[in-house]
C-alpha cells in the first residue's frame, strides 16, 4: 500500500533533495551513510523508493564490483506539496538540471518554512541571479551555492553507479547563511568536499571545466577520458582563452595555466565516465547547454566580448538535440 503523505513525514527529517538523477541520488547516498534522514522531492513517485548506488571500485582492487549499497527513502510528488507537507524541511537541497531550477523552485517558495535554507547544486551557471530576485520577497531564507565534479550515471531509475572522484564546493550565496550542524554535515559527507569564502570563483572554474568536457564529449561521443588526446587539448585551450576575459568582466581572476590543469585533472579522475551531456544527448533528452557555454556567450555579449568557440559549440549542440 502507498503510505500517505503524513505517514512518510512522520519518518522524515528535515533534509530534502529536488532533482533524484544521478548526482542527487549520489548526495542521498552519502548523506544516509552519515545517518541523515533524506526526503526525495520527485515527480515521478508518490511512495517510498529503494535507491541503490555501487560505490566507486577501489584503485587497488581492479578486477572484483564493490557491493552495492541500499538504502530506503520517503518520497513526496513535488507538484502536490503543500506547506504542510514542506514545514519540516530546513535544507533543500536542489541537484537538478539547471533549466529546471528556477521553474521548479517558483511554486516552492511560497510553501517552504520561512527560514528554509536552500543549496543549489547543479552544473553552470545563472539560475542563482533569478532566485536572487526571488528570494528578495522571503528575508529569513538563505541560499549557498555549490558545485561538484564527482561523476555519477544512472543504471536504472533508481540505481546509480559512483564512477568518479572529484571536487565539491560549497559556500555561501545569500541571505540567511547555513545552519553550522548543516554545514557540518554536508563537508561531512561528501568526500573532498570544502567550504569556499569566493564561491562564485569556484563556480565560474567549474563552468570552465563543463565548458570544455561536456559538449566535446558530447559532440564526439566518448568518455571525458578520450578528451586527453592532443586534438581535444588544442580546442579546449581555446575555449578557455576565451572563457577568461569573460569572467573577468564579471569580476573573477582565472588563469589559463590553472584552469587547463583543473580541466585535466577532472578528465583523468572521471575518464570512464560519460558526461551527463553526452547521456541527456544519447537519451534526446534537453541538454544544460544554455546555462553552460551559452552562459559564457550570453554575458560575452553584454559586456560586448566575442566568444566565436563557445557560440559555435552552442549551435552544434543545440543541433545535436534538435535531432531526434
Ligand atoms: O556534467 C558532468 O558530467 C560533470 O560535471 C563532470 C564533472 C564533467 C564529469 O562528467
Amino acid at each position: 500500500m502507498t503510505p500517505s503523505a503524513e505517514d512518510v513525514l512522520q519518518n522524515t527529517a528535515n533534509i530534502a533533495v529536488l532533482g533524484v538523477g544521478a548526482v542527487g541520488q549520489l548526495i542521498c547516498h552519502q548523506l544516509t551513510a552519515k545517518a541523515a534522514k533524506v526526503l526525495l522531492l520527485t515527480r515521478d513517485v508518490s511512495g517510498p523508493q529503494t535507491l541503490t548506488c555501487q560505490p566507486l571500485m577501489d584503485a587497488s582492487a581492479t578486477s572484483c564490483v564493490p557491493d552495492s549499497v541500499t538504502h530506503q527513502y520517503p518520497s513526496l510528488i513535488t507538484t502536490n506539496l503543500t506547506a504542510e507537507h514542506l514545514a519540516h524541511i530546513r535544507l533543500l537541497i536542489v541537484t537538478t538540471k539547471a533549466y529546471q531550477v528556477v521553474a521548479l523552485l517558483t511554486p516552492l517558495l511560497a510553501k517552504l518554512r520561512a527560514d528554509c535554507h536552500i543549496l543549489l547544486l547543479h552544473n553552470g551557471m545563472g539560475p542563482h541571479l533569478a532566485l536572487s530576485v526571488l528570494l528578495a520577497q522571503h528575508p529569513a531564507m538563505g541560499l549557498s551555492l555549490g558545485t561538484t565534479s564527482q561523476g555519477a550515471m544512472r543504471l536504472s531509475q533508481w540505481q546509480i553507479k559512483h564512477t568518479g572522484t572529484g571536487l565539491t564546493q560549497l559556500g555561501h550565496g545569500f541571505g540567511a547563511v547555513i545552519n553550522d550542524n548543516y554545514r557540518a554535515l554536508l563537508l561531512d559527507a561528501i568526500p573532498d568536499s570544502h567550504w569556499q569564502d569566493d564561491i562564485i570563483t569556484s563556480l565560474w572554474q567549474k563552468l570552465a571545466i563543463n565548458c570544455a568536457i561536456n559538449p566535446l564529449t558530447a559532440i564526439h561521443q566518448c568518455q571525458n577520458g578520450a578528451l586527453a588526446a592532443p586534438q581535444h587539448q588544442d580546442t579546449i585551450s581555446q575555449l578557455l582563452l576565451e572563457l577568461i576575459p569573460v569572467a573577468k568582466a564579471q569580476g573573477v581572476k582565472l588563469e589559463l595555466d590553472n584552469l587547463l590543469e583543473k580541466v585535466n585533472q577532472v578528465i583523468h579522475l572521471t575518464a570512464q565516465n560519460y558526461s551527463s551531456m553526452y547521456q541527456d544527448i544519447t537519451h534526446h533528452r534537453p541538454t544544460e547547454i544554455a546555462q553552460i557555454n551559452g552562459y559564457v556567450s550570453q554575458c560575452a555579449q553584454e559586456y560586448g566580448l566575442k566568444t566565436p568557440l563557445h557560440h559555435a559549440i552552442l549551435a552544434s549542440i543545440k543541433s545535436l538535440e534538435a535531432q531526434d
